[in-house]
């Protein structure tokens, strides 16, 4: 038995040492941890479980045959974070460049079947040179076989994947099929097609960074919600959104104790808004100043900056916010910012997170070149996020609620469960400006003081409309509250709607307009 046993620990410690100890250092150097190195800083101190580490491939072909090296590039598991089960696999970069072949592939497979079936989140640390190109078709249907369980998943179970190497070509469609993708700076990249095929096809010459990076992919494409400087804060940062979220749409979110009372006034909010409703301010201000601690968690922070999302504590409850942002273009809702928002108030619906709405929003961004790339199609996103969301919604007006925005902001009429204004809102059709141009236009052109005119009429409109009265005489908001009192009314409601319950009719899956 002794000897059995010896042979069953050397087997494993050979497992254990991927590529061997050359490949390793080369990883190293680049400035990347190894695949078992990640797990460790992911999960919580030994609580490692792993499976299929003796798992090998069973390709003959170009030779393969002849190299089978145990665990075939990629670590799988289950472990915890925060005490809490997930669900792991780690390409490992030091065997075959962590292609993915046929066992690799059913080992990924294996452990998301697994996350399915217990109720936990999927994380996947991608590091890989793509389908294992001497395994051909039968790489590729791993692939698929991966994409199938990433969209069963969807909205069931978390699925967070974390870029720390390569990711190129189809294998590009698991992350994106996913909840949440973390890139690390200068070390890791996703394309369809890397720079050489680029500069084949369209003659544009293009570094790696520049095509497929971590900053590229978190503020022009929109694909990463993360771009973190090196993976130890990757990794930590996945730990961190995971204290947000439940282990799957079975649960409720996890609460966390707080020190930080549900009483607390904030002053600061006081005097925020700047006295010309035209000023910019920082809605990031608002958010920290309510929530617990001051801790927000901004997700997609350099996305589409004019609106804010991310998640945060309300008396240790998870939140989702979604703010309009008044100093990047006023916080106007334009295409990326409809789609960043839609994404978001989606998952949190899907995840039973109350949704929490500061807006100060100006309307829809004109113009051809947003007409023209579907502006119509793409706020509609927006909108029908939250119309079809029944998670708790609520809503603060900070200052304006103006035309079609104002529906779209999780509003009363979309089903919003508590809407509320500061005295500063201004809730119309559109700012006083635009309204006395269009309204008196004659007047002010008959006028002999044009501007004097003008500014009379707005004035007048400003009067009537640069308020929450009408909104608030109506019951499309429920009350007007003192902006310090915002975060004890916010908790008192999120309280108050624990026990919310509403549906929407039967049907297959709805249509939302893509
Ligand atoms: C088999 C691979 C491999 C692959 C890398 N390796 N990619 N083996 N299949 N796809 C092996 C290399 O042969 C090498 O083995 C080791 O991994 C490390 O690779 P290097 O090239 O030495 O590393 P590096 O210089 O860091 O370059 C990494 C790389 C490059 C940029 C990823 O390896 C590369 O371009 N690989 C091919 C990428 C690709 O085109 N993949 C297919 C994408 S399409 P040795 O033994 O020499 O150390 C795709 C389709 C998915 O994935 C479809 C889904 C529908």
């Amino acid at each position: 038995m002794d000897t059995k046993i010896e042979q069953l620990q050397k087997l494993k410690e050979q497992a254990r040492q991927g590529g061997g100890q050359a490949r390793i250092e080369a990883q190293h150097a680049k400035g990347k941890l190894t695949a078992r190195e990640r797990i460790e800083v992911l999960l919580d101190e030994g609580s490692f479980s792993e499976v299929d580490m003796l798992a090998r491939h069973r390709s003959t072909k170009f030779g393969l045959e002849k190299q089978r090296p145990l665990g075939d590039g990629v670590v799988t598991g289950t472990g915890t974070i925060h005490g809490r089960t997930v669900c792991i696999f780690s390409q490992d970069f030091t065997v075959f460049g962590g292609s993915l072949g046929e066992v690799h592939a059913e080992k990924i497979a294996k452990i998301q079947d697994l996350a399915m079936k217990i109720g936990a989140p999927v994380i996947g640390l991608n590091d890989s040179g793509g389908a294992r190109i001497q395994e051909g078709v039968v790489a590729l249907g791993g692939y698929a076989d991966i994409f199938l369980r990433n969209t069963m998943a969807s909205g069931v179970i978390p699925q967070i994947s974390v870029i720390l190497g390569p990711c190129a070509g189809g294998a590009v469609y698991s992350p994106a099929l996913t909840d949440f993708v973390f890139m690390t700076k200068g070390t890791s990249y996703m394309f369809v097609t890397g720079p050489d095929v680029v500069k084949t096809v369209t003659h544009e010459e293009v570094t790696f960074e520049e095509l497929g990076g971590a900053e590229t992919h978190a503020s022009v494409s929109g694909v990463a919600h993360f771009a973190c400087d090196n993976e130890v804060e990757t990794l930590l940062n996945v730990r961190k959104l995971m204290s947000y979220l439940p282990s799957s749409n079975r649960e409720k979110p996890p609460v966390r104790p707080t020190n930080d009372s549900s009483e607390r006034v904030c002053e600061k909010l006081c005097r925020i808004i700047p006295a010309n409703p035209n000023h910019p301010y920082d809605i990031k201000d608002v958010i920290r100043e309510v929530v617990d601690e001051h801790d927000f968690f901004e997700v997609h922070a350099d996305y589409a900056t004019n609106i804010v999302v991310g998640f945060a504590t309300l008396d240790g409850m998870s939140v989702g916010i979604v703010a309009n942002q008044p100093a990047s273009l006023a916080g106007v809702l334009d295409i990326n910012s409809s789609v960043k928002g839609a994404r978001f108030v989606r998952f949190c619906d899907a995840f039973e997170i109350p949704l929490v709405v500061f807006e100060d929003v100006p309307g829809f961004l004109p113009g051809t070149e947003q007409e023209w790339r579907g502006i119509i199609r793409h706020g509609a996103k927006l909108l029908y996020a939250f119309c079809e969301a029944t998670v708790p919604k609520l809503t603060v007006i900070t200052r304006k609620a103006y035309g079609g925005a104002y529906d779209v902001m999780g509003s009363k009429h979309i089903r919003g469960d508590y809407n509320v204004a500061w005295p500063s809102a201004e809730i119309a059709v559109m700012g006083a400006k635009g309204a006395a141009e269009i309204l008196y236009r004659k007047e002010i052109e008959a006028a002999e003081d044009k501007i004097k005119r003008s500014q009379e009429l707005q004035d007048q409109y400003n009067a009537e409309f640069a308020n929450p009265n009408e909104a608030a005489e109506r019951g499309y908001i429920d009350d007007v509250i003192e902006p310090q009192q915002t975060r004890r009314e916010l908790i008192k409601a999120l309280r108050m709607l624990r026990t919310k319950e509403d549906t929407n009719p039967w049907k297959k899956h709805g249509n939302i307009p893509l």
